[in-house]
């Protein structure tokens, strides 16, 4: 079946070399490391703690986010198998080229697209709502018209072209950027938690897991898949109420994954992607635990503010200007998760053009600066348009469901391809495979299953459309398919992957 077919990663990784398709190489570990926090914190803990612990977890909201993490560690410890394995920039799109065939591929490659085009949009328009309660908060507030919630998110627009053009400028000139905000931001989480210390009141702390009592059912398109396919009632807090303040606050760990889309631009890529991948998971972490800590120990979670409560919390306890620095945190850290999966949405849509499965064309790189500048400009005018235009901020879910999928993919092409490929050389592998990266697949599922009805049929929506794309164009065009005398005969799967 040639839709199986699989590109051979000795191929991929030739590809790279075509000095028309040639990215600058200039990351170390340390970038990737600041690159990975600069995307993974963002408006997940600045909403999330609060919402989680005030509605279905209560103080044992922290015990969420290590479940979570665990999670997101077990994917990242996959993620940077592959990473290390085919360092060749798409990330998952094309870790599942090599392993579960063109297909697979593609389907991942069009879920990265939505995780990345959706996020940096949704993620512009928290970051225009925060400068507006910034500049209100410091008596400069915006007309209502071109701020957040107006006709034209005009804020959110400029946003999004001063972030393109870094991008089209440089990589380098991007994290430099990149690195200076990420310090910001950092430096604002960890005040939040130095300073939230002296407020903390331990009674705070019991009941620690609240006794589980019935949720208010949500109810139609609005239900998680799972209570739909299960028609039992949702409860809040006790043991099953962590698991689901899991399933919430997981988009805060989201991105990660988008530091193996630099797998190309990276100087060592086999030791520095799983160094990358790992130690922002392993900073975010920490931090996010820290703050979950604090929080609740600050107000108890009955009385947590569900929309603000980092901020609030300190308002709490009579020190309003906090909140203004919370603010002024929130809007230098959104601004490197915005300009972060922009960089993601270029480099999987190039590597998808250079294979031909979208147009060829798209995938030229400046002779000088070396990035894709074609699609650069292409996803910072749609992410523009979107984020301007549309009322796209209630769109999260469907950010974490398509992150979510490529994690199932990307665990299980760690098992394929131990199994196809065990002769390649691997710069990280996960412990006791297959049991771990299987795992992996199952916790992400179940994570999936949590999402609501409305998410699913949404995501149903989007995969038809690529299936139509798909076949439509894209297997007519694959440079695998055309079998152009670089790649063997594309009838034989098992022997391109074999033997490149
Ligand atoms: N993890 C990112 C955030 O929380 C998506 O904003």
């Amino acid at each position: 079946m040639s839709v199986m077919r699989t590109k051979s990663i000795e191929r991929s990784i030739a590809d790279t070399e075509e000095p028309e398709f040639r990215l600058r190489k200039s990351l170390s570990a340390l970038d990737l490391t600041v690159f990975g926090v600069g995307v993974v914190i963002g408006a997940g803990i600045f909403t999330l703690t609060g919402r989680a612990a005030h509605e279905v977890a209560g103080p044992a909201v922290v015990v969420s986010f290590i479940v979570a993490a665990v999670a997101c560690a077990l994917a990242a410890m996959c993620y940077a198998e592959f990473a290390s394995t085919v360092p060749v920039s798409g990330s998952a799109y094309t870790f599942s080229y090599a392993s579960l065939g063109e297909l697979f591929a593609w389907i991942i490659g069009w879920d990265l697209i939505l995780e990345m085009f959706l996020g940096a949009s949704v993620v512009a328009q928290g970051w225009s709502a925060y400068l507006g309660v910034l500049l209100g908060q410091l008596g400069i507030p915006l007309p209502e018209a071109i701020g957040y919630g107006g006709v034209v998110d005009v804020m959110a627009i400029l946003l999004v072209i001063v972030l393109g053009i870094l991008m089209t400028i440089g990589i380098r000139e991007s994290m430099r950027v990149n690195l200076v905000l990420v310090g910001v931001k950092l430096f604002i989480v960890l005040f939040v938690i130095v300073a939230g210390i002296m407020f903390i009141n331990p009674a705070n702390y019991t009941p620690f897991v609240p006794d589980a009592t019935p949720r208010e059912a949500a109810t139609g398109l609005m239900q998680p898949l799972l209570q739909f396919l299960s028609g039992s009632a949702p409860m809040a807090f006790g043991v099953g109420g962590i698991f689901a303040g899991a399933a919430l606050v997981f988009f805060a760990y989201i991105g990660f994954d988008v530091v193996a889309t630099t797998a190309e631009e990276t100087k060592n890529p086999q030791r520095d992607l799983p160094i990358g991948i790992i130690a922002s998971l392993v900073i975010c972490t920490v931090l996010y635990c820290a703050v979950a800590l604090v929080v609740t120990g600050m107000v108890r979670y009955d009385e947590l503010d569900p929309a603000a409560a980092l901020a609030n919390a300190f308002t709490h306890h009579g020190q309003a200007w906090m909140a203004t620095v919370i603010s002024a945190g929130a809007v230098a850290g959104l601004t490197t998760v915005v300009l972060t999966l922009m960089i993601g949405a270029t480099r999987i849509i190039f590597a998808m053009s250079r294979d031909g499965l979208l147009p060829q064309r798209l995938a030229k790189v400046h002779p000088t600066r070396r990035t894709p500048w074609v699609i650069s400009i292409v996803v910072t005018v749609i992410v523009a348009v979107v984020a301007g235009l549309t009322p796209i901020g209630v769109l999260e879910e469907m950010v974490n469901i398509g992150t979510l999928s490529a994690f199932v993919l990307v665990s299980v092409g760690v098992v394929v391809l131990r199994r196809t490929r065990p002769d390649l050389k691997r710069g990280f592998r996960v412990p006791g495979n297959p049991v771990l990266p299987l795992l992996s697949a199952l916790i992400c599922v179940y994570l999936m299953l949590n999402l609501t009805v409305e998410t699913w049929l949404r995501f149903l929506i989007w995969l038809v459309i690529g299936f139509v794309v798909y076949f439509a164009y894209s297997r007519g065009h694959s440079r695998l398919g055309k079998d152009d005398g670089m790649y063997l005969n594309p009838a034989e799967p098992r022997v391109v992957g074999r033997d490149g």
